[in-house]
């Protein structure tokens, strides 16, 4: 019997030593780095307000596009937009952080994609106040309203990233 499971155990050792299945768990460990990446990109927190509707209409439309969201509400909104150098013109309702980034307001999903896949040296993007038309600012009637998405540094410096009509 002993001998039957040593050898069970040393057939099954010279198979997980073998260079293909090396190479196989070499291919696996990559694959789930560029999976916990991607996951990263992927994932954010969002602080809002408890009352805040449209944020959570914006919350859900992230969440649509494949986001996993966690969301934080507070009080003080303020302090956490000063802490994240949010410039004061740049403000909006919810405050969102991804990826090394903040995202400030309805901003949509194609800016965040594009400010993950660029890199740009900026603290963040924002859409100012909250324009109706925006992603979670939707009325029925289809109004919109144009809008800016700008880039932000922790100077305060401001620049426009993408317009929306
Ligand atoms: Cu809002
Ligand atoms: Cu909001």
């Amino acid at each position: 019997m002993i001998g039957l499971v040593g050898l069970l155990a040393s057939v099954l050792l010279a198979a997980c030593a073998s260079p293909a299945s090396e190479q196989a768990a070499v291919q696996s460990a990559t694959a789930e780095q560029a999976a916990t990446a991607e996951q990263a990109a992927r994932t954010m927190l969002v602080y809002k307000s408890p009352t805040c509707g449209c944020c959570s209409d914006w919350v859900g439309y992230v969440e649509q596009h494949g986001y996993t969201v966690t969301v934080e509400e507070v009080q003080d909104l303020t302090a956490i937009k000063t802490e994240y150098n949010v410039p004061l013109t740049m403000r909006s309702c919810h405050t969102a952080l991804i990826d090394g980034y903040i995202i400030e307001g309805h901003v949509p999903v194609a800016d965040i994609e594009r400010l993950l896949t660029e890199r740009p040296d900026v603290v963040g993007i924002a859409v100012p106040g909250m324009p109706i038309g925006s992603p979670g600012m939707e009325i029925d009637e289809g109004v919109t309203q144009p809008y800016d998405v700008v880039t932000f540094n922790a100077a305060g410096d401001t620049e426009v990233y993408s317009s929306y009509q």
